[in-house]
């Protein structure tokens, strides 16, 4: 299973202390050759995370790119080139949070093509909002945001599909399991091959419905992710 650390703006370097529990727990966790951890932490924080995370299987992503991935003048941005070069493997692209802000499926298409040529694995965010739920366009959605987004992108190992309700973000809301299980379905039996995985206010006591749905990947997470005895918590139950 892959466990996401989304910290989104969160921390300085003294929150890079909150992973050393992790690494330590990691070592000792009896289903450890099965666990993935990769941290998404804020762009000023992935450099010293990389060289604290060194020698330790737990790998670090940045949270969003460019997307051009050769330099030019963009002034307050940064390509997946740069998060490559500083211990990047990961990068998040399509948050909602970012959507939110403008970036539509052509663009986030865009950047996950540069992200790929730079080198790095994708951890590529879908999801509906509450209005298109209540309109039952939940499917529709999704498969317009999974279409454009991995347009002429072939190697599917490259790509984590996260399915990210946007009403289940940060308000300690998920899906019916049911629903939940019918979605990760329908994305997987349409989407073959790639790995599927699940975010929003994913936290120690929901972990143990989520689990259940056997399909899923893994976890992205945020609020809690910044809590390494919740984090810890959630990894350890997911095998409970
Ligand atoms: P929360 O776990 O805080 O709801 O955030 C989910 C998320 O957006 C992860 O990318």
């Amino acid at each position: 299973m892959i466990f996401i650390a989304n910290w989104k703006m969160f921390g300085g370097l003294n929150s890079l202390n909150s992973i050393n529990p992790v690494i330590k727990f990691l070592k000792i966790f009896k289903n450890k050759k099965s666990v993935k951890i990769i941290y998404c932490p804020p762009t000023t924080l992935i450099y010293p995370m990389y060289k604290r995370l060194k020698n330790t299987p737990l790998m670090v992503g940045g949270q969003n790119c460019h997307e051009n991935h050769k330099s030019g003048a963009f002034t307050g941005s940064i390509n997946a080139t740069m998060l490559k070069n500083v211990g990047a493997s990961y990068v998040i692209i399509g948050h909602s949070e970012n959507r939110r802000n403008g970036e539509n499926n052509s663009l986030i298409n865009q950047k996950i093509k540069s992200a790929i040529k730079s080198g790095l694995n994708v951890i590529f965010c879908i999801g509906e909002t509450l209005g298109e739920r209540k309109k039952k366009l939940t499917k529709k959605i999704l498969n317009k945001q999974i279409t454009s987004g991995l347009k002429k992108i072939k190697n599917k190992k490259k790509i984590l599909i996260s399915y990210e309700p946007v009403w289940a973000i940060g308000t300690g809301l998920i899906p019916k399991i049911n629903e939940l299980y019918e979605t990760i379905s329908f994305i997987k039996n349409k989407f073959k091959d790639y790995k599927v995985l699940y975010g929003g206010s994913v936290n120690p006591k929901n972990i143990k419905d989520l689990k259940t749905i056997e399909k899923l990947d893994g976890f992205l997470i945020g609020g809690a992710s910044q809590n390494s005895k919740k984090f810890i918590d959630i990894i350890k139950k997911t095998y409970n």
